[in-house]
């Protein structure tokens, strides 16, 4: 039987203890284990309902405070979920381990179902995806997926559903190549989604992906400020591999088909629009207008430098972010808060755009913008690779 994992910070404490039930409950788990950033409230009540759980449920509860495993990088997320993957290494007794957000409102014991019922056909990973509102998942857009598909533009990467997704299962044989990989344990921050879906296509691991139809109700966003932390981490896990290469075979993939998506995520605005506009305007230094003239196109400079004393959107369109993206992969310094700032403000301003130009058109078109733009790159990027290597060796490719 199998172990999930919730790894936690300070949540709302109701949501957490009745997820821990669910899935103590589940005919499948065995145990569920807890890790916690620190011990607070959240911590405490967890611990005064374990005992309670366990009686009526049968199975073990853990609560383990997450250990740091990544030392170069900030404690987060990455430490939470790498603990847990070390917990289950040493504990033979199970084979599989699910992680789950321990926010997540609509979590259900359909959740574990859909990924063990996968599992049987010998996936080593199962990822859950569900539909979003077309302004959450701005960086899974904007940073993830269209960096893969500039980047491994002919692999599964840039067509896997939710790459950021913390919703997954994983086999021991898929936990063993995780840990045993540096690059997985030394992302301790918000990368970690990041490098494990990376490593998970890089090593040919078994992938399906399963589709949760009511979506993951779970806390929102105020401004866009509240994802600056998570923008930079996940940027910079994607810089940090822009070098490796990714086999076009992967190990295998399949995703279940998406269905109609429910109104209430159709209508959820996924942030503060209002506050979001203010950021543009704020937080200048001369240094930043010296790396934006020095290593940026002219139109993206103007745009940005009109948006100091206007909010103004128009110019960071689709094209206009992915010559900025490539320009952050060669020169973006993570902890200069210069550079990191220019990473937001220019983010900001395409989540903007995305959203006043095709958002107020409707779901299906903001949707649709967005597939569309990682699809479009995906393909120009291809053509690219498959040019450069045409050069590269004009009588092997002639020749084909
Ligand atoms: C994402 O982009 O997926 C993050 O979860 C923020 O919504």
């Amino acid at each position: 039987m199998s172990i999930v994992c919730f790894p936690f910070k300070e949540e709302d404490v109701s949501v957490v203890v009745r997820n821990v039930e669910c899935a103590a409950s589940h005919p499948r788990i065995a145990a569920v284990l807890c890790v916690g950033y620190s011990q607070g409230e959240t911590w405490h009540a967890i611990e005064n309902a374990k005992p309670r759980i366990e009686k009526a449920s049968g199975k073990v509860v853990i609560l383990l405070l997450q250990k740091r495993i990544g030392v170069a990088l900030r404690g987060g997320k990455g430490d939470g979920m790498n603990t847990a993957l070390s917990y289950f290494l040493e504990h033979t007794q199970y084979p599989r381990l699910h992680f789950y957000d321990a926010d997540i409102v609509s979590f259900s014991e359909k959740w574990i179902s859909k990924a063990e019922i996968q599992a049987d056909l010998d996936y080593d990973v199962v990822r859950h995806h569900f539909p979003r509102s077309s302004t959450d998942a701005m960086i899974t857009w904007f940073v993830t997926k269209l960096g893969f598909a500039m980047l491994w533009p002919n692999t599964v990467l840039p067509s896997i559903e939710q790459p950021l997704g913390g919703e997954l299962l994983v086999t021991r044989r898929a936990a063993e190549v995780l840990l045993a990989d540096p690059r997985v344990c030394s992302q301790s921050d918000w990368g970690i989604d990041t490098l494990y879906t990376f490593v998970i296509a890089q090593t040919g691991l078994r992938m399906a992906e399963v589709y949760i139809p009511e979506g993951k109700v779970h806390a929102l966003y105020g401004g866009l400020r509240d994802l600056r932390t998570m923008l930079v981490e996940c940027f910079s896990a994607i810089q940090s591999l822009k070098n490796e290469v990714v086999g076009s075979d992967a190990g295998g993939y399949c995703i279940e088909f998406a269905k109609a998506v429910p109104e209430l995520v159709q209508q959820k605005v996924g942030y503060d629009i209002e506050k979001s506009l203010k950021l543009l305007r704020s937080q200048w230094t001369p240094r930043q207008q010296e790396l934006l003239h020095q290593h940026f196109d002219s139109a993206l400079v103007k745009g940005l430098l009109n948006a100091r004393d206007w909010p103004c959107w128009g110019f960071a369109d689709e094209e206009a972010w992915t010559g900025a993206y490539l320009k952050f992969l060669d020169h973006f310094e993570k902890g200069d808060d210069d550079w990191e700032e220019l990473l937001f403000k220019v983010w900001v301003a395409r989540v903007l755009n995305h959203t006043l130009r095709h958002v107020i058109r409707g779901y299906d078109v903001a949707l649709g913008s967005l597939r569309d733009f990682v699809w479009e790159t995906r393909q120009r990027f291809g053509m690219e690779l498959k040019a450069t290597a045409a050069a590269l060796d004009p009588i092997v490719i002639a020749g084909h």
